[in-house]
């Protein structure tokens, strides 16, 4: 029975509601109706508004906490022209999300958490012309996600984490002329990736990890005229690599290149621009005869050698009319040279005995050149394949027990996989110096000897996983110059070859894991003091010398997960500046004493903690952690307390799941912490009993603690925290749990180079 007062109140609430239904402005947002715009921007909202004018053309909601779209979330505005949602911690867009809006043109969804494109996530945006992801975490394109977009322009996936492109991943773009696919990881493309394209004109890809041109998926871009591949880690570019019959402008700037073939623009004819600035040449043939006419070529930052070999360039460029940027790198009285301003005639190799020892130099520089035609027929061992077209060798599986001999000078990448070689005996593979990838998986090889790969002075890439190595002497890399990736895994080490990777001045990331390594002695990586990455889980280290990285000046990645380390390594840390990731997973550690990551905290950016067994993590154990940290994982530990997390200020990932959590006052900080962050966080309650498996943001036993204010636990969004409350418990700015999966990073497995070769045993 309700008093007239209250019944009065009622029906004035009622009138006042339905009074705001139509043409008026949601709560928390600014709206124009002669503009027909809403602007609902950095309110923290969880949903779309409902209640927004269904003529509205333009709706701004940057700067929210939208969680997901879920499907029809916008089917009350249909007249929407343009839609932001930047900024609005969008993990997930559900298929049909923007049904009924045909008449969108512009979707903005960067600077969100999208993981995934669904098949239907864009259906109904039929009329939509340009489509930002940028800044998301995408990885995985289902097929005919962007099926319904049939009059987009521009679509913008740039700084994703796409490490490849499927078959048809974009069909059905019909009217596509620009696609953005920048700063991802992609180190493969499928040969029909971009099949379907037929309007594409411009193609970004640059700063991802390609390590070939994808001759044969370009091909299939019948239009493209401008074609961005700067910094990816190419190596050489092969004759007719590239053959798109439409493109004017190339960018390969800052690759690896060594090497370019005379030939590598053959087919395609109407190239004026191409800039190799920024790569490894130290010579250029001039393009071969029946090459497109360039207008301009761009040698900028090469270390190009102004000798006699030069020359023929040089003259080409004047007969051509080429302009060449750039400049010599030497010999001495030519340094810093402008390329256009030396004349053929000083491209010298001087007195007959200068000239020779010139040249000699050159050739252990460079022992590619000068090059001779190749032969119509391509050399090769009995019992192997070898392929003219992509300069790939193989003789997998093939119950070799000597290296094969006769390859063709030619090979870039060379396939052993799954021989019975047992040892690598001294000078094994003569006449191969432009190998860069080389593959000995299971070989059986217990031995490589001094000298063993001496001459392979192109080499990138080494594969030595899955054979039987306990040891490699000090010389058994001799004559690797640039050898970056090394792959030692799944062997029979169990000490740190020491020493062994002296003679490898250039390379970044080392794989021993799965080996029986026991310790890390100091100075474990001399010589090799450019590496960025080791990676040593699962192997049985219970020691790690306090020198062991030193020096490592630039190592940044160290994976020491799976291991019997019983203390995390801290002083050993300490020597090594530039750490940022740390995995000591499944470690049985028990504790972590005060300042452990103290001396690396100002670079450290992802810890992994997780299944340790760890009982104690006090607010020591994390001094000098702030803002820097930006993902902590803690998971499947046995942590009953857990100190103010409130410094970590730069967090987006922690993982608490599966720790016997203690659900008293004593952990009214890190509820205090979750609740100022209204994200899901699932850290549940261990203790008491009649708590087991709650979760800590739901128990009300906090209420009754000194220091928590009786009401809050009645309002499960945060309200605004007053200036002193937020400075004290300055919350972060994402909290989630995820599952701890690798990351794309820089130092990417080179996946790309099994792929290819089996994808063209296929087609043979
Ligand atoms: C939105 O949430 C963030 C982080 O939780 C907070 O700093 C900010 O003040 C909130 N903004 C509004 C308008 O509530
Ligand atoms: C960390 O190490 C564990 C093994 O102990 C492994 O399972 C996990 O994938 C690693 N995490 C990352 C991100 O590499």
């Amino acid at each position: 029975m309700y008093s007239l007062s209250t019944l009065l109140v009622i029906i004035l609430f009622a009138l006042k509601i339905h009074s705001v239904q139509p043409g008026k402005c949601p709560k928390f947002c600014i709206c124009d109706n002669i503009q027909l715009t809403v602007a609902c921007v950095n309110k923290n909202l969880t949903e779309v508004p409902p209640t927004i004018d269904e003529i509205t053309v333009k709706l701004d909601l940057r700067g929210n906490d939208m969680q997901e779209l879920p499907t029809g979330a916008f089917t009350h505005t249909p007249y929407l022209t343009h839609l932001t949602l930047q900024n609005s911690n969008i993990r997930r867009v559900r298929e049909g999300a923007f049904r009924r809006l045909g008449r969108l043109v512009l979707l903005n969804l960067a600077n969100n958490k999208i993981e995934i494109l669904y098949q239907e996530s864009f259906d109904g945006l039929s009329s939509l012309k340009q489509l930002i992801i940028d800044r998301n975490r995408v990885e995985e394109i289902q097929p005919g996600a962007f099926s319904q977009l049939g009059l987009l322009n521009l679509l913008s996936l740039t700084h994703n984490q796409l490490v490849y492109l499927p078959n048809m991943a974009f069909q059905g773009l019909q009217n596509i002329k620009w696609l953005r696919l920048s700063h991802n990881s992609l180190n493969y493309l499928a040969t029909e990736a971009f099949a379907g394209l037929f309007t594409l004109t411009r193609l970004s890809l640059d700063n991802n990890e390609l390590q070939f041109f994808p001759t044969e998926t370009m091909t299939r871009l019948p239009e493209v005229i401008r074609l961005e591949l700067s910094h990816n880690p190419m190596t050489y570019l092969g004759e007719e690599s590239v053959s798109m019959p439409k493109l004017t402008h190339l960018f390969l700037d800052h690759n690896s290149l060594q090497d370019f073939s005379n030939a590598a623009i053959l087919l395609s004819p109407h190239l004026a621009h191409l800039d190799l600035s920024h790569n490894q040449l130290r010579v250029l043939q001039p393009m071969a005869p029946g090459s497109p006419k360039l207008t301009r070529l761009n040698l900028a930052g090469n270390p190009i050698y102004c000798s006699c070999y030069m020359r023929p360039l040089r003259e080409w460029a004047i007969r051509e009319r080429v302009r060449l940027g750039g400049t010599c790198g030497g010999p001495a009285h030519l340094s810093d040279e402008n390329l256009e301003a030396v004349q053929p005639i000083d491209l010298r190799c001087q007195s007959q005995e200068a000239m020779l020892k010139a040249e000699l130099e050159e050739q252990r520089r460079l022992p590619t050149l000068p090059t001779t035609p190749p032969p119509d027929k391509v050399k090769c061992p009995a019992n192997c394949e070898c392929e003219a077209e992509n300069h790939h060798s193989s003789c997998e599986n093939k119950g070799h027990t000597k290296i094969p001999r006769g390859f063709s000078p030619d090979t870039r990448l060379l396939d052993l996989r799954g021989n019975h070689f047992h040892y690598i005996p001294a000078n094994s593979f003569p006449g191969v110096a432009k190998v860069v990838s080389l593959h000995l998986q299971r070989c059986k090889i217990h031995e490589v000897e001094d000298g063993a790969f001496n001459g392979m002075k192109s080499l990138v890439y080494l594969y030595l996983s899955e054979n039987d190595l306990s040891s490699l002497s000090p010389e058994a890399f001799k004559g690797l110059p640039h050898l970056t990736y090394l792959h030692l895994e799944k062997n029979r080490f169990t000490q740190f070859p020491k020493g062994a990777f002296k003679l490898l001045p250039g390379l970044l990331a080392l794989h021993m894991e799965d080996n029986d390594i026991t310790k890390l002695e100091a100075g474990l990586l001399t010589g090799a003091e450019k590496l960025r990455g080791l990676y040593l889980t699962s192997n049985a280290i219970t020691a790690v010398a306090p020198r062991a990285f030193v020096p490592a000046p630039d190592l940044d990645t160290l994976h020491l997960g799976s291991n019997k380390l019983k203390e995390v390594p801290s002083e050993a840390f300490s020597k090594a500046s530039s750490l940022a990731e740390i995995n000591l997973s499944r470690n049985p550690i028990r504790w972590i004493g005060a300042g452990g990551f103290q001396s690396i905290a100002a670079t450290l950016k992802h810890l992994y903690l997780n299944h340790m067994g760890l009982e104690k993590v006090s607010k020591d154990s994390l001094a000098g952690l702030g803002s820097g940290l930006r993902s902590l994982f803690l998971e499947g530990n046995q942590l009953e307390e857990l100190p103010d997390l409130s410094p970590l200020t730069g967090l987006e990932v922690i993982n608490l799941a599966e720790n016997p959590l203690l659900c008293d006052c004593p952990l009214l900080p890190l509820r205090k912490w979750i609740e100022q962050v209204n994200l899901k966080v699932r850290a549940t309650c261990g203790h008491p009993p009649e708590l087991r498996g709650q979760r800590v943001k739901d128990v009300h036993v906090f209420k009754s603690c000194p220091g928590e204010k009786p009401p809050s636990t009645q309002h499960p969004k945060p309200t605004k925290a007053t200036k002193t409350e937020s400075a004290l418990i300055s919350p972060p700015k994402v909290i989630k749990i995820v599952k701890a999966k690798g990351k794309p990073r820089k130092i990417a497995q080179p996946k790309t180079v099994q792929k290819r070769t089996t994808k063209k045993r296929k087609s043979v």
